[in-house]
This record gives structure tokens, sequence and C-alpha cells, in this order.
């Protein structure tokens, strides 16, 4: 036989050969071997050479690397799109590359912080209470028994949108709302922002976000309050958290205090944010004042009630060592991405 007639013979059986890797019933691997392998069809023409004659092998050769160089090339092209015999090299899934890295969003800080107390106050009963951002004078202020020439009742402090409407100041407005609609017994925890008409620095914004809490029930006194709240600061910092309350102002609350937590004068840092005394506010409370409860016509000789606020940003500040209370409003996410899980 010639040399032509065997190349003929090897193409044709190739031929039928790729016909049934196509079909998927030989894989590309398969047909790789038994063409182009060291013991294949392919090497097996080149070994015949040494039979040809001299003057016939320069074309013998040339022909064998044709033969070679398309089986090699038709092999490829099918491998490619083939990776069902998952042996092969070319396969169309590289399975050496790497992975695309998919980030998951995280909470905001703020969020954090607000579903820790949530959590807290849930288990000693509360249930959350939504109230208005836009509001009157009268929830914001009037029935919270804040005289009409108080100075939060400032244009300089507060936004005011017409004569009588505003940004609530506090969740505090919120209390009327909820007494109103509820009726005592009252027990609920009252997230939300709030807004202050404040020069924006890394110490204070225009908006922020508070939490209130408000009991109203039979026989409810200040040692429920303290109890209530030291409990809180222990489960939020830690069980040996030291409380102390301090006596303060509220126009809506008498009497009034602030809580304190001692926070320590371990480092300069400490020294700073507690200038100097160890002991840091964590928040406002106090006895609901009658003139509260007869604005939301709630009787006081039968009901008393205890209420307390405090701001998310200073508690998430504290907890995360924040310098600047901006960062919690610009949604930078080389800042928020530091809270992810
Ligand atoms: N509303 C107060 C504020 O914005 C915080 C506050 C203090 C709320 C005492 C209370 C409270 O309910 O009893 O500064």
């Amino acid at each position: 036989m010639s040399l032509q007639a065997d190349i003929a013979k090897v193409r044709g059986d190739f031929d039928q050969r790729l016909q049934a890797v196509q079909a998927g019933k030989e894989s590309v691997e398969q047909l790789r071997i038994a063409f182009l392998g060291r013991k294949g069809a392919v090497a097996a023409l080149f070994s015949s050479m040494g039979a040809i004659p001299a003057n016939d092998r320069r074309a013998a050769g040339q022909a064998l690397n044709e033969l070679k160089s398309n089986l090699t090339a038709e092999i490829d092209a099918i491998a490619t799109v083939d990776d069902k015999g998952g042996t092969s090299s070319q396969q169309e899934h590289d399975m050496t590359l790497e992975g695309d890295y998919i980030r998951s969003g995280s909470l905001h800080p703020i969020t954090i912080v607000e579903d820790r107390i949530r959590k807290i106050f849930a288990r000693l009963g509360f249930s959350i209470h939504y109230g208005p951002e836009v509001e009157t004078e009268f929830y914001n202020f009037e029935a919270l028994n804040f005289q009409p020439d108080h100075p939060a009742r400032d244009m300089q402090d507060t936004f005011y949108i017409s004569d009588n409407l505003l940004l609530r100041t506090h969740t505090s407005n919120n209390q009327i709302h909820a007494m109103q609609e509820m009726r005592p017994p009252v027990r609920i925890l009252m997230p939300g922002r709030v807004f202050r008409n404040e020069a924006i620095n890394a110490r204070s914004h225009c908006l922020f976000h508070q939490i209130e809490g408000l009991v109203v029930d039979r026989n409810i006194s200040m040692a429920e309050l303290k109890g209530t709240l030291t409990h809180f600061a222990k489960e939020l910092y830690g069980q040996d958290t030291v409380t102390r309350f301090r006596p303060s102002y509220f126009p809506f609350t008498e009497p009034s205090a602030e809580m304190d937590i001692y926070w320590g004068l371990d480092t300069e840092a400490d020294y700073r944010i507690t200038k100097g005394t160890g002991w840091l506010e964590i928040l406002g409370c106090g006895m609901v004042h009658p003139n509260v409860l007869e604005a939301v016509d709630i009787d006081p000789e039968e009901w008393t009630g205890y209420a307390f606020g405090m701001g998310l940003e200073r508690m998430a500040m504290l907890k995360w060592g924040i310098e600047d209370i901006r960062h919690f409003f610009e949604g930078d996410l080389r800042f928020l991405r530091q809270f992810g899980a």
C-alpha cells in the first residue's frame, strides 16, 4: 500500500471516530490517544517512513506532518466545546481559576446597636412602637410639659416646616402618641430618627437616632426604673458594669435623672471621653410627669410610669471607638464594611 492510501485510511478512520465523539459515545481524550498518542495511528505512519525510498521521504514527511497538524487542530477544536470527557486538558471550565469573590452586605453600625438594645428590652416584655418624624408642637413639646418659652422651641434648635409643623427633636413625641393609642398598661420601646438644627461637625449632627422607653402601669416606682435600667446596662456593657443615677432635669419627668456607667480611666482616650471623671452618661430618664399623663387623659392618681431616652450614635461611637459622627451618614463603604460579620 502506498503512503497516500495509508494517510487516506487514517483520515477516514479519524472522521468516523470523530463522529462517535460528537455523539458522546467516546471521549476526546480517547480519540487523541488513538491517533496522536505515542502508539497511535499517526506515530505508526511515521515509523513506517524507513521503508520509503530516500527520494520520496521529504514529500512523505510533509504529508504526515500535515496530517498530524490537521488532526491536532480538529481535536483541539472539539475539546474546547466538549467537557464530557472530563480528562481533557482544554475543558471549557478551568477548575484552577480563582473563584469570583461575592461580597455580602452588612448591617449598619447603628442598626447593630439598635438590635442589641431591642433584644434586651424584648426579654423584659417591651414591644416596639413607631411614631411620626414630622410632628406638631403639641406632641413634640406641649404635651411633654415644655413651657412656651422653653429654649428648645427656638427656631435655632428646631427645624420648623411651618408655624406648627416641625421635625421631631426627640423620640419622646412618641410617648404621647402611644399613650393616646394604647391606654395603660404601656410597656414600649420607640426607636427612631430625630432632627436638630445644629452645625455639623465631628461631635454633632443635624440627624441622629434615639431609642425611647415608656412604662405606664399601676404602682410603677422609681425603684423599678433603676432596677430595669441597671439590668439593661449590665446586659449591654457586661455584668460587672457599675452604674449610678444623677439628678437631672427634663420637663416631661419628675424626678428626672441621668444614668452613668463607670467607664474607667485606663487610657488617654478614657480621660477625654469621660472628661477626667471615669463616668460616662448613657441615658436620660425619670418618672413620667403628672402633667404629661393629664395631657393624654390618664389619671396620675391611678397610673404612674417611667420613661428613658438614649442616643444611638453616641453608643456606637463608644462601642467601636469611632471619633467622628459624620461617618454614620456618609455611606462610605470603607467605613461600613468594617462592621460585616
Ligand atoms: N428626650 C430627651 C432628649 O432628647 C431624652 C430623654 C430624657 C428621654 C429623659 C426620656 C427621658 O424619656 O425620660 O434629650
